[in-house]
C-alpha cells in the first residue's frame, strides 16, 4: 500500500502502552505517524517513547506556543488523511459523541476532516453502560469505524469485554480505512430525504423517505476521499463525518441548493425523495376545521414542482449524474423509461412494494439500469453496501472516459 498520513490519537487508559507498538507496526507498513496524546495519557505512556518510535515530535498541548509553531491543532488535523484513536477511553469517546474540543486530542478530533477510527478499552462495566453504549451509537451513526474491545482478562482485574485490541488488529484496520481514496479529487453533490411542500402552518405534503439510502452514499463518497456536499431534506439523521450538509425541505428550496452546488460538482447522485406536486395556495396561518361544515370537502389544488435531475442532466457535461426510481411495478420497464426522460448516467431502481427493502430499513435491494439496455441485478445488502456498489460503477464509469 502506498504510504499514508496516519495520526494516532491516545488517551487516558491503561492500554496506552501498547501505542508505541501500534506506531512501530503502522510505520513498519511504510505510513508517516504522529501522536497526540490526552493529559492523562502521558501518566500510561511517555511522549519521548512515541518521539522515538514515530521519528516526529509528539504534541499535547494546545496551547503551547512551542508546540503549535512546529504544527498548529487545525494543521495537524488537516495533514492527518486517518486518525486512529487508541485506546479510546469512555471518557474520550463521550466528548467525541458531544463535540467537546476542551484539549489537544478532542479540538483536532473535531477539527478533522479525516476518517476516524477508535480503538475502545476501559472496564467492562464502563463500556457495557448505557451512556458509554448511546456514545458508541451516535458515533457509529456519524460513520466513525470502530475496532474492538476484545473479551479477556482486564487490567483492572475483571474479566469480559473491555481490552484493546491488538495492535496488528488495529493496523489491519487502519488499512482497511484507508485502502480507498479513489474518489479524491472529484465533488461530489447527493440529495437525500424526502421534501415537505408546505400547506399552512403546521401541515404539509410530504412522503416516507428516511434519507438513509442518500447519507450512506455520501459517507461512502466522503469514505472514499472525495469532497462531499449533502443537500438533505426532511430526515432525522445525523450527518456523516467528513460531509458539507445544507438543510432544505422544499423542492424549490431543494432545487436552488443542488443548482448553486452543481457547478463545481463532477459526480451528482440525486437520492432524495422530491415531491413532484406542491400545493399552488399556502397558508401561513393554521387553516382551522371550524372554517368548514362537517362532512364538506375540501379540494387542495397542486402544481407540479421542476424536476431537478431532468434540470441538471440537460446540462451535465462531462459530470456523472445518478438518478433513483422508486417503483412499485414492472420497476424495469418504469426505470427505463425515467432514465430516458430524464437523460442521466444511470438509474438506481428500486422496488419498494418490498417490505425488506428500501423506505425506512438499513437495507435496499436494488437495479441499476444503464443506457445501453443492461440491468444489474443486486442481493438484498446493506445501505452502505449499496452506495460502495454504486460509486464501484461510478468509478469504472469514469475511468473509461
Ligand atoms: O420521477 P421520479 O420522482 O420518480 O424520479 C426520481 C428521481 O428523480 C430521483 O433521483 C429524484 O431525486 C429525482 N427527482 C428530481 N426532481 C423532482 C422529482 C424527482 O430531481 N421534482
Amino acid at each position: 500500500m502506498e504510504p499514508r498520513r496516519i495520526l494516532l490519537a491516545i488517551s487516558g487508559g491503561i492500554a496506552a502502552y501498547k501505542a508505541p507498538e501500534l506506531v512501530r507496526t503502522l510505520r513498519r507498513a511504510g505510513h508517516e505517524v504522529r501522536c497526540m496524546l490526552t493529559p492523562e495519557a502521558e501518566r500510561f505512556v511517555s511522549g519521548l517513547s512515541l518521539q522515538a518510535v514515530s521519528g516526529e515530535s509528539v504534541r499535547r498541548d494546545l496551547f503551547d506556543a512551542g508546540e503549535e509553531g512546529e504544527i498548529d491543532h487545525i494543521g495537524l488535523a488537516d495533514w492527518a488523511e486517518l486518525v486512529v484513536v487508541a485506546p479510546a477511553t469512555a471518557n474520550l469517546l463521550a466528548k467525541m459523541a458531544h463535540g467537546l474540543a476542551d484539549d489537544l486530542v478532542t479540538a483536532v478530533l473535531l477539527a478533522t476532516r479525516a476518517p476516524i477510527l477508535v480503538a475502545p478499552a476501559m472496564n467492562v462495566n464502563m463500556w457495557s453502560h448505557p451512556a458509554t453504549q448511546a456514545n458508541l451509537e451516535i458515533l457509529r451513526a456519524r460513520g466513525i469505524s470502530r475496532i474492538g474491545p476484545d473479551a479477556g482478562e482486564l487490567a483492572c482485574g475483571w474479566e469480559g469485554l473491555g481490552r484493546m485490541s491488538d495492535p496488528a488488529v488495529i493496523a489491519e484496520a487502519a488499512a482497511n480505512q484507508l485502502v480507498p481514496s479513489s474518489l479524491a479529487g472529484p465533488r461530489v453533490l447527493v440529495t437525500a430525504g424526502g421534501t415537505a411542500e408546505p400547506i399552512d402552518a403546521v401541515r404539509s405534503v410530504t412522503n416516507r423517505s428516511s434519507g438513509k439510502m442518500g447519507f450512506a452514499i455520501a459517507a461512502e463518497a466522503a469514505h472514499r476521499g472525495a469532497q462531499v456536499t449533502l443537500v438533505a431534506g426532511i430526515t432525522g439523521l445525523p450527518t456523516p463525518h467528513g460531509v458539507d450538509r445544507i438543510d432544505v425541505s422544499t423542492a424549490l428550496q431543494m432545487r436552488d441548493a443542488v443548482l448553486a452546488s452543481f457547478d463545481d460538482s463532477t459526480i451528482v447522485v440525486k437520492a432524495a425523495a422530491v415531491a413532484d406536486f406542491r400545493p399552488v395556495n399556502t397558508s401561513d396561518r393554521k387553516i382551522k376545521k371550524e372554517q368548514m361544515a362537517e362532512g364538506e370537502s375540501m379540494t387542495l389544488e397542486l402544481v407540479q414542482n421542476p424536476d431537478i435531475l431532468q434540470e441538471i442532466s440537460a446540462k451535465k457535461g462531462e459530470r456523472t449524474v445518478v438518478g433513483f426510481a422508486a417503483e412499485s411495478h414492472e420497476v424495469v420497464a418504469a426505470a427505463q423509461r425515467k432514465l430516458a426522460r430524464k437523460g442521466c448516467d444511470l438509474i438506481v431502481a428500486n422496488d419498494i412494494s418490498r417490505t425488506d427493502a428500501g423506505f425506512e430499513v438499513d437495507e435496499n435491494a436494488v437495479l441499476f439500469v444503464w443506457p445501453n439496455g443492461e440491468v444489474e441485478e443486486l442481493p438484498l445488502l446493506p445501505k452502505a453496501g449499496v452506495a460502495a456498489q454504486l460509486f464501484d460503477r461510478i468509478e469504472k464509469l469514469r475511468e473509461g472516459r
